[in-house]
């Protein structure tokens, strides 16, 4: 056997299997399960009957998964700063980046999260949903005025509760806004703790070496916190940390609340304000493949979380701040599901007696880019049958013109995968509909909630019409030139 190309998995056909729903519970909606004529279902509704019935490719939601994970990480964070363990309140904001829709936004809000945004969509979206101000925050590394005025009109003037400041610049930006406004903004610092975590390097974010926040350690916290006292239009609420997204296990989260305490401190010892708050920000991460890291429940989190706050309070005397947390990917990532379905099958000849399968698929780099741009790895199993046929190492790819569109770079498949099967993706909830392209002129696929037996779109699909309206040349030429 020759030298392997560099992403083939070199373990053995048969061991990179996607784990079924009773194998692998954490990676499915909590109500997917393989039926007796091996169909797969959720919420009650079969992927046969989704794929005929709706359209393929689709995301599909399991509405009730949501609102228990949503419920999950608020009741975590409640249970575990609650008063009663002399804590002083937790809070958990769902971060709408991952994926919003008006649905979505009221699953997640009912099960008690509030919401993240970080740009004037997803603003305008989550207080058009009907989300109360006080429950919403604004990030961004670089806010537009127009930003920052929706975030302070809000409410009819009562503003967001949490607007996180990612520069010195971004002070006096505020300031002359809410001065022009006649409001005061509240506001929370975001703070570089040096913290290194994450999945990859796109998405580490507590280091110095990168574009948000504040460093801590350079002397830019204590000119940003003295330039927000000095306004009388600025109300410093807390500071704001988070280190990185795709993070297993607790150490960095745990070191990053440890910093962010003693730098409250600190800012109180020097300037005499109070840090009421601080934000803990999000990062959970979620298993993707099964032969990944299990991940850390938000539970634990928000119990080591809380230790460490308490632990660091007691010992600089500092009053315990209310704190929360801004989850995204552990929130919708497994509530979601990717359905696609197959096309051309082929195999391509690597020399040496190796073969790789290709199986195509009707949507690709396009709904989800993850793979593409990070190498990010998935699993994918027939949604539509059951086969006990050998399986053969194969790789999903879509109908993109660049050969890195893949959707599953390694999967073990039966060998009798053919044009007209359903494949699922799971954990495909969070960046996938809100990372798509239209790369190809393709259309975006539609997102179905599924919830005790019914179906709806929540997103319907975009249509061919839908993108053909943005060409301002194309209105005046007669739609008889498609004929
Ligand atoms: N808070 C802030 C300030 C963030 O920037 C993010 C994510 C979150 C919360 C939510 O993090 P999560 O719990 O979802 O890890 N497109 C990348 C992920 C980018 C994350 C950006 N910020 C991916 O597909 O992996």
């Amino acid at each position: 056997m020759g030298e392997a190309p560099a992403s083939f998995d070199a373990r053995p056909i048969g061991d990179l299997i996607c784990p079924e729903p009773d194998q692998r519970p954490d990676m499915w909606p909590w109500s997917a399960k393989r039926l007796d004529n091996g169909v797969l279902e959720i919420g009650g509704v079969s992927l046969t009957d989704l794929a005929d019935g709706f359209a393929t490719p689709a995301f599909v939601l399991d509405r009730a998964d949501l609102a228990g994970r949503a419920n999950v990480w608020a009741t975590a964070m409640a249970e575990e700063f609650w008063d009663g363990y002399g804590m002083n309140g937790g809070d958990a904001f769902y971060a709408g980046k991952a994926f919003l829709s008006s649905d979505v936004v009221r699953v997640v809000t009912d099960a008690g999260m509030g919401v993240d945004t970080a740009s004037l969509g997803e603003l305008t979206m989550v207080l058009r949903s009907g989300v109360n101000p006080a429950k919403v925050g604004l990030h961004g590394n670089n806010k537009l005025d127009s930003e920052i005025e929706r975030a302070l009109l809000a409410g009819n003037k009562e503003g967001i509760e949490r607007i996180f400041i990612d520069s010195l610049y971004e002070v006096g930006q505020l300031e002359r806004i809410a001065q022009k406004l006649g409001v005061v903004a509240r506001v929370m610092v975001r703070v570089k703790t040096g913290v290194r975590a994450g999945g990859n390097e796109y998405i580490s974010t507590g280091h110095e070496d990168q574009k948000f926040g504040v460093g801590a350690f350079d002397g830019q916290l204590d000119e940003v916190v003295d330039s927000i006292a000095s306004s009388d239009h600025l109300e410093l609420r807390g500071l704001h940390s988070h280190i990185g997204s795709q993070i297993i296990g607790i150490d960095a989260f745990v070191e990053a609340a440890t910093i962010i305490c003693r730098l409250a401190k600190q800012i109180q010892e020097r300037t005499g304000l109070t840090i009421p708050d601080i934000d803990l920000g999000g990062g959970a991460g979620v298993a993707y493949t099964g032969d990944d890291e299990t991940p850390t429940s938000p539970i634990e989190i928000a119990r080591a979380i809380a230790g460490a706050v308490r632990d660091a309070c007691a010992e600089l005397d500092f009053p315990v701040p209310h704190v929360s947390v801004e989850p995204g990917r552990s929130v919708v990532g497994p509530a979601m599901v990717s359905l696609y379905r197959v096309g051309a099958v082929k195999d391509a000849t690597l020399g040496d007696g190796l073969k790789r399968r290709y199986i195509a698929v009707d949507g690709g780099m396009a709904d989800n880019i993850r793979p593409a741009l990070y190498g990010a790895r998935y699993t994918a199993t027939l949604a539509n049958r059951v086969s006990d046929v050998e399986p053969v190492r194969s790789r999903i790819v879509g109908k993109h013109c660049e050969s890195g569109d893949v959707i599953v770079w390694d999967v073990d498949l039966p060998s009798d995968v053919h044009a007209g099967d359903l494949l699922v993706i799971p954990v495909t909830g969070a960046y996938g509909y809100s990372m798509a392209s239209n790369y190809n002129m393709l259309t975006k696929p539609g997102v179905i909630a599924v919830e005790s037996g019914q179906a709806r779109w929540i997103m319907r699909p975009q249509t061919i019409d839908d993108l053909l309206e943005l060409d301002t040349g194309l209105a005046s030429l007669a739609t008889a030139n498609d004929t």
